[in-house]
C-alpha cells in the first residue's frame, strides 16, 4: 500500500535560515506518528509543508503515491486529498451550537442552497457518539461550544476532521494547557482516529503522552530528523535521555556562540 504522505529530500529555508534540513519521511495508513522536538526544531515547518501552507525550498512530496505539483499545492488541495490539521487555536465559533460548528465553512445544503439543518444535526449526533465517543451527559448537538471543556473542544475539531473523510489528521499540541482529565479525553479521541482506520501526526510536548499513544515516534532537532522508529523499539527512558542530550547539546552550542 502507498504511504499517505511521502517526503523525499524535502527542505525549507526562510532566507538564510534552514528551518528544515533535507528530510525523508513516510506516513503510512492507519498509524499514529508522534512528532517531538524542542521549540524551533522545525515541527510546525514540517506540518506547513505537508499541508500546503508553505512550499518546500527543495524536494518532492507524494500523496498516496502521486507526486504533487508544488507550484499548485495548497491547503485546499491537501484537504481534498484527505489531510486535515487541527490547530492549537481551534477555529470554533463559541456562540454557535455544535451542529453548526461541525459544518462551518462546509455546510450540507439542499437543492435551493439552504443549509440542511436536519441532516447536519443528525450527522453531528452520529459523529459525537460513534466517531469521537463523547461521553459527557448533558452535551448534545445543540450545546454551544462555549460550554465545552478544552478537551471536548479538541474532540469537536477532531470529529470534524474525521467526518470530512480525512486519511491523515494532524494535531498540533492538542493537550497543551489542559487538565489531566481533559488530556485523557484527547488521548481517547486520538485513539479513535486509529480505531477508525485513519492516521494521525500528533505533535506533543509530553513524552509520556506521545509514547503512550504513538505507533511510531519521530524526533526533530534543529531542523534535522534525528529519530524515526517504531515505538516498541525505544523505551520511554531512552527517549527521555535522548531528548535531554539533544537539549544539552543545543544549550552548549548556544553558549559556545556566546563565548561562554
Ligand atoms: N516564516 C518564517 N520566517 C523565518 N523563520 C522562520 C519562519 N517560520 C519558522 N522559522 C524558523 O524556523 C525554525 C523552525 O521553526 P518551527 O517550525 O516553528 O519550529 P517548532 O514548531 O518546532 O517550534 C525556527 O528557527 C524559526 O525561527
Ligand atoms: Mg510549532
Amino acid at each position: 500500500m502507498n504511504s499517505i504522505v511521502e517526503l523525499k529530500n524535502v527542505s525549507k529555508s526562510y532566507g538564510p535560515v534552514l528551518s528544515l534540513k533535507p528530510i525523508n519521511l513516510k506516513i503510512g495508513g492507519n498509524e499514529i506518528v508522534g512528532l517531538i522536538g524542542d521549540n524551533g526544531a522545525g515541527k510546525s515547518t514540517l506540518i506547513k509543508l505537508i499541508t500546503g501552507l508553505e512550499s518546500p525550498t527543495l524536494g518532492e512530496i507524494f500523496i498516496k503515491g502521486k507526486r504533487i505539483d508544488l507550484n499548485q499545492y495548497s491547503v485546499k488541495i491537501s484537504q481534498q486529498l484527505g489531510i486535515e490539521t487541527v490547530y492549537q487555536k481551534l477555529s470554533l465559533c463559541e456562540k454557535q451550537p455544535l451542529w453548526r460548528n461541525f459544518f462551518a465553512g462546509r455546510p450540507i445544503t439542499n437543492a435551493f442552497g439552504l443549509i440542511n439543518v436536519k441532516k447536519q444535526r443528525k450527522i453531528t449526533a452520529e459523529i459525537m457518539k460513534s466517531t469521537i465517543g463523547f461521553r459527557s451527559e448533558g452535551i448534545n448537538v445543540d450545546t454551544q461550544v462555549s460550554f465545552l471543556s478544552g478537551g471536548e473542544r479538541q474532540g469537536v475539531a477532531i470529529g470534524r476532521a474525521m467526518y470530512f473523510e480525512s486519511d491523515l489528521i494532524i494535531l498540533d499540541e492538542p493537550t497543551v494547557a489542559l487538565a489531566i482529565s481533559e488530556v485523557e479525553k484527547v488521548l481517547r479521541f486520538v485513539n479513535n482516529i486509529k480505531n477508525k482506520g485513519k492516521s494521525c501526526i500528533f505533535i506533543e510536548h509530553n513524552i509520556h503522552h506521545v509514547h503512550e499513544i504513538s505507533d511510531r515516534i519521530i524526533v526533530l532537532d534543529r531542523g534535522e530528523l534525528v529519530l524515526n522508529c517504531q515505538k516498541q523499539s525505544i523505551e520511554i527512558n531512552d527517549l527521555i535521555q535522548l531528548l535531554k542530550e539533544l537539549h544539552f547539546r543545543k544549550k552548549n552550542k548556544t553558549n559556545l556562540h556566546k563565548g561562554i
